[in-house]
């Protein structure tokens, strides 16, 4: 007899190893890659922000500002999916990561700082539609500041 697929079945088995795994057991490679992901991540963050500032410096053209802004409103609302427990630098000594142990003991105020480059950035694909450049400016410097900035100062080392 053939065996038919119950994906009843399927998606109650997977919700009960959701549950019970939660977050914290990943396997160490899956850490490692994770890590590796989020960096990348934040490098194109940069490279993003950096767009902007190129349309502001006369280098870019505003439609590389748009992309850069719509890319930074798209990463930030999943940046705290990038830092699962177990994955800080204290996890991964030997400069591999710069991801600070307070992320996960102070998570509601890291996901307060994460709140805010969502705000700051949403506010930065509006102010990017009119071409203004000193608005733009205004508006690239609160991203920088309040978005990216504050988040580094309390949960990112340097690594370089
Ligand atoms: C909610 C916190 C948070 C926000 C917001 C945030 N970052 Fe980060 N960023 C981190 C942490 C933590 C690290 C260290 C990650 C690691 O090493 O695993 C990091 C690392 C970086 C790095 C270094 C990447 C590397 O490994 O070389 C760059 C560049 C960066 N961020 C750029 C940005 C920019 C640009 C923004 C804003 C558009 C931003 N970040 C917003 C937390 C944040």
């Amino acid at each position: 007899m053939r065996h038919k697929l119950n994906w009843g079945t399927v998606t109650a088995f997977a919700a009960i190893a959701l549950v019970s795994g939660g977050v914290g057991v990943l396997a160490q490679p899956d850490k490692e890659s994770i890590i590796t992901q989020r960096r990348e991540a934040m490098k194109a963050l940069g490279k993003s922000l950096g767009a902007i500032k190129g349309y502001v410096d006369g280098k870019n053209d505003l439609a590389q500002a748009q992309e850069g802004a719509g890319k930074i409103a798209q990463t930030a609302p999943k940046i705290a999916d990038l830092f699962p427990s177990g994955t800080s630098m204290t996890d991964f000594p030997g400069k591999k990561t710069g991801a600070k142990p307070a992320i996960w003991s102070e998570h509601d105020k890291f996901l307060a700082a994460q709140k805010q480059l969502v705000s700051e950035s949403q506010k930065l694909v509006e102010v990017v539609k009119s071409g203004d450049k000193a608005q733009i400016a205004e508006q690239f410097a609160n991203v920088g500041k309040n978005g990216c900035g504050n988040c580094h100062n309390t949960f990112r080392e340097k690594l370089d």
